[in-house]
């Protein structure tokens, strides 16, 4: 699938083995999801435009490349992706965060907005969606819609875990958005579960279960 990344590093497939065990705790837990997202990050931002500029170095004066253009937002959807927004900040300190606040309604499972707020000039930059589960794919099509209604254009989505339901739904709702997979998982369970995932993303992150 064009824009479709499934990541591929021993790193990356050693450390979501440890987020699947029931055992790592909290801290642990919330550790691993941010060293993840550097990994996947780094790999999600080798796009990232860059012009040479002039600097002096103790030798001589060189151009060099620098990146470019306005400062990237990376915006969590609430609340399991506020887990990875430090994974862009230390890759990018610079970049703006905004914030996507859905729920999902516990019968349909389709999400609603409560909470939204995004940098502005959201157009000039480039948008990094986190959400460590991909699952039905309401709550991700949902956030890249409000991103694009506030004009976002050039759009990435990184998930830690994905199932194959919400990866189709996500890419074929948006297609020009690119979208990166830490690992791509069997299925959803009945109650909406990715398996064999990881359990509930927000709950071991924030010790709420
Ligand atoms: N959200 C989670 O945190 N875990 C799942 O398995 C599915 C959605």
């Amino acid at each position: 699938m064009e824009n479709v990344y499934i990541m591929n590093h021993p790193l990356i497939q050693h450390k979501i083995s440890m987020l699947r065990n029931k055992n790592t705790g909290t801290n642990e837990f919330r550790k691993l999801v941010e060293e993840i997202g550097i990994l996947m990050g780094y790999e999600a931002l080798r796009d990232l435009p860059v012009e040479n500029v002039e600097v002096e170095t103790p030798i001589e004066t060189c151009m060099t490349p620098m990146i470019s253009g306005k400062k990237l937002a990376v915006i969590p959807v609430l609340r399991a992706g506020l887990g990875m927004v430090n994974s862009i900040l230390t890759l990018v300190p610079s970049a703006k965060v905004g914030h996507v606040g859905l729920y999902r309604d516990p019968v349909t499972h389709e999400p609603h907005e409560y909470y939204c707020k995004l940098p502005e000039a959201i157009d000039e930059r480039i948008s990094v969606i986190v959400d460590p589960m991909l699952a039905i794919g309401g709550s991700a099509e949902a956030a890249v819609d409000f991103v694009k209604k506030q004009g976002g254009k050039n759009i990435k989505f990184m998930c830690i875990i994905a199932a194959p339901e919400g990866l189709k739904r996500l890419h074929e709702a948006h297609p020009d958005v690119q979208i990166y997979c830490g690992h791509l998982d069997r299925e959803l369970n009945d109650h909406a579960y990715i398996c064999p995932g990881l359990g509930d993303a927000g709950d071991r992150i924030f010790g709420t279960m």
